[in-house]
């Protein structure tokens, strides 16, 4: 397991699935503002659920997050679309409703950085984000994430377009936060 200093990123266990599609999955508003895809009815144990974890993927590396007291699940992170000749990869989290705003998405982000530029021996880090999505800018943020760029009308979500906002920080720019 990844450590940072107030939650853990491990392998996803089976019996993490029900739980989480159940807190973020089957939340139509926050996986249409979260994910670029449209929301459609799948269930937790469909071989089409995308909380499912395909070993053979390269490119993606999906974590189940627990606080780090006591090991309760509060959410999803992953490293995805690596890129091995670039040496790049996006980063993407989600927290169920009762572990938002308690300083854990900042510290996923953390932990993804570590995973990213030291364990993968990744040279650069991206974020995509609506553009009224504080929470995620400033976890962003908080870990050197500089932004970009923003992606106007970029996002349909649940009836309009949204900008997006592109984040990036370089393996020469990251200061990992003092435990
Ligand atoms: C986005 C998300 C991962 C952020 O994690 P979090 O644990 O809620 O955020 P934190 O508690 O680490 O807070 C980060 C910062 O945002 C601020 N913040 C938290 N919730 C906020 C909110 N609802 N509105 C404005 N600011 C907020 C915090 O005060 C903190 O700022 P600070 O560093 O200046 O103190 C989480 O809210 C989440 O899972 N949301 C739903 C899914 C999602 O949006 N995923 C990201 C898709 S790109």
């Amino acid at each position: 397991m990844l450590r940072g200093t107030k939650v853990g990123l491990r392998a996803r266990h089976a019996d993490d699935i029900p739980v989480l599609q159940a807190e973020l999955y089957d939340d139509v508003v926050t996986h249409s503002r979260a994910n670029g895809w449209p929301w459609r009815p799948v269930a937790a144990d469909s071989k089409e659920s995308p909380l499912l974890v395909d070993d053979t993927k390269e490119t993606l590396v999906p974590f189940s997050v627990v606080e780090l007291a006591g090991g309760t699940l509060v959410g999803t992170a992953a490293l995805w679309s690596i890129d091995n000749h670039h040496r790049a990869a996006h980063l993407g989290m989600g927290l169920m409703p009762s572990a938002r705003g308690k300083g854990y998405g900042t510290d996923v982000v953390a932990v993804l950085c570590h995973y990213g530029f030291v364990v993968r021996g990744l040279h650069r880090l991206q974020i995509e984000t609506l553009a009224d999505n504080d929470a995620m800018l400033r976890a962003a943020e908080r870990n050197g994430f500089v932004r970009e760029g923003l992606l106007r009308s970029s996002a349909w979500v649940l009836g309009e377009f949204l900008d997006e906002v592109v984040l990036g920080q370089l393996a020469g720019e990251w200061r990992p936060a003092a435990a």
